[in-house]
């Protein structure tokens, strides 16, 4: 669970899709949360909207 910088609540499991890396290790980037392992962002439902090259 992570709290968004404008304060909401969201959830997703604690496993990124790549390579399984804890989110909870993530960084919040307004809405969204980035694995910091290669740097996937997901959105709050769980939708990867970037992939960094
Ligand atoms: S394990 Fe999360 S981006 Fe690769």
């Amino acid at each position: 669970m992570w709290r968004s910088e404008p304060g909401q609540l969201h959830g997703l499991q604690d496993r990124c899709d790549h390579r399984l890396a804890p989110l909870s290790l993530g960084r919040c980037e307004g809405e969204r949360l980035r694995c910091m392992y290669h740097g996937l962002l997901f959105e709050p439902d769980g939708r990867v909207v970037e992939i960094p090259v």
